[in-house]
């Protein structure tokens, strides 16, 4: 299997290079992120409190993504690889990947970083924002906490992954399709 972590901050590019990637290596694509909105937009119970926290910027808990990423895994079970978009973001969630992935006797190959600088992935959000429907999109507040949280919590899985010799940095500033020949060789090198 083919078992991807594509991470990187708000904005960076992982939604838009996920879509490339999915369709170039068929593999199933797992944003939790896009599981939550799916949530909020069926207005589950889930959806409702998630809401409230994506609404602010913060991280909904760990129990509710890995719980989301689990039963998605387990319906997958035929796939050829994953990409994971969005997740994990917190150690805990790394490492409850990691043992639901080896329970599986499968595993992370790569972790794919974008790094894009802090100004970039505001405008990008707030361009994104003038459209998207994303209530998180919009005000500037909002998007700096986002930031902010993953410079918290979510950044330190670039030593986590570092650890596993599986950390790979991307420049991701560029066009669209020079970002995702860049990943592909990576991928292709792996
Ligand atoms: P989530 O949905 O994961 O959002 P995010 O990480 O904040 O990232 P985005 O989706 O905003 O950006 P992206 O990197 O996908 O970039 P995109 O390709 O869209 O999470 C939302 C919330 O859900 C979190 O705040 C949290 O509350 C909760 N959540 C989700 N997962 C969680 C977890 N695991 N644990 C706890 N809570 C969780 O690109 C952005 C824009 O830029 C687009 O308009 C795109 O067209 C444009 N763009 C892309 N590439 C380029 C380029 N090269 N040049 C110019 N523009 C570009
Ligand atoms: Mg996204």
């Amino acid at each position: 299997m083919l078992n991807l972590v594509l991470f990187g901050p708000p904005g960076c590019g992982k939604g838009t290079q996920s879509a490339r990637l999915v369709a170039a290596y068929n593999l199933i694509h797992l944003s939790t992120g896009d599981l939550l909105r799916s949530e909020i937009a069926h207005g589950t119970a889930l959806g409702l409190e998630a809401k409230k926290l994506m609404d602010q910027g913060v991280l909904v808990p760990d129990e509710v993504v890995i719980g989301m990423i689990n039963s998605k895994l387990e319906a997958n079970k035929s796939a050829k690889g994953f990409i994971f978009d969005g997740f994990p973001r917190t150690i805990a969630q790394a490492e409850a990947l990691d043992k639901l992935l080896a329970g599986k006797n499968t595993s992370i190959k790569a972790m794919l970083a974008l790094d894009v600088e802090y100004d970039e992935l505001v405008k990008r959000i707030l361009h994104r924002g003038e459209d998207s429907g994303r209530s998180d999109d919009t005000d500037p507040v909002i998007i700096g906490k986002r930031i902010e949280e993953y410079n918290k919590k979510t950044a330190p899985l670039i030593e986590y992954y570092q650890k596993q010799n599986k950390y790979h940095r991307i420049i991701g500033k560029g066009t669209i399709e020079e970002i995702f020949a860049k990943l592909c060789n990576v991928i292709d090198s792996l």
